[in-house]
């Protein structure tokens, strides 16, 4: 495999880790508050960002190349409210979806067509995750930060099936 291709394999296999501690830690942040419906949409947020850490270090088991883990960074948790934490969690998703797009890139350029196969399921995820935190965040706009709209969503969120932990 090209190094660095390799190179930024292992980043994003870092970054995703990173994610499950963003998504920790605003789960976090929503059950300070009391609100439980979010905090169980951000775990398992946080769960399937594990999986796919998991889906990354077996490619590169599978492909008999070298794994570095690096640190893992602590993530900025000063949200002023829902709003900005699920906006954090939209342009999060955004700045990984851009990492993906390198990436892919980088395989097709290097002729790695295992890679860019690869890579494909992590392109579509990143259109659904876009969309998960979009349409939430739309929700949550309208109502331009009335609590008692934001606690109804929370309800709704916490009863709903589509979100397990
Ligand atoms: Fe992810
Ligand atoms: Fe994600």
């Amino acid at each position: 495999m090209d190094n660095k291709l390799l190179e930024n394999l292992n980043k994003q296999l870092n970054k995703e880790m990173y994610s499950a501690y963003l998504y920790f830690a605003m789960s976090n942040y929503f059950i300070n508050i009391n609100m439980e419906g979010f905090a169980k949409v951000v775990r398992q947020q946080a769960k399937e960002e594990l999986d796919h850490a998991r889906k990354i270090y077996n490619y590169l088991v599978a492909r008999n190349e070298q794994i570095t883990l690096m640190p893992i960074d602590a993530p900025d948790t000063n949200w002023i409210n829902p709003t900005d934490a699920i906006k954090n969690a939209l342009s999060h998703e955004q700045f990984i979806t851009s990492l993906f797009n390198e990436l892919f890139e980088l395989a097709r350029n290097t002729k790695d067509y295992a890679t860019e196969v690869f890579l494909q399921w992590f392109i579509e995820e990143q259109v659904e995750e876009e969309d998960k935190f979009r349409t939430l965040l739309e929700k949550m706009d309208n109502i331009d930060n009335c609590d008692c709209e934001i606690m109804h969503i929370d309800r709704n969120l916490k009863i709903d099936k589509e979100y397990v932990e």
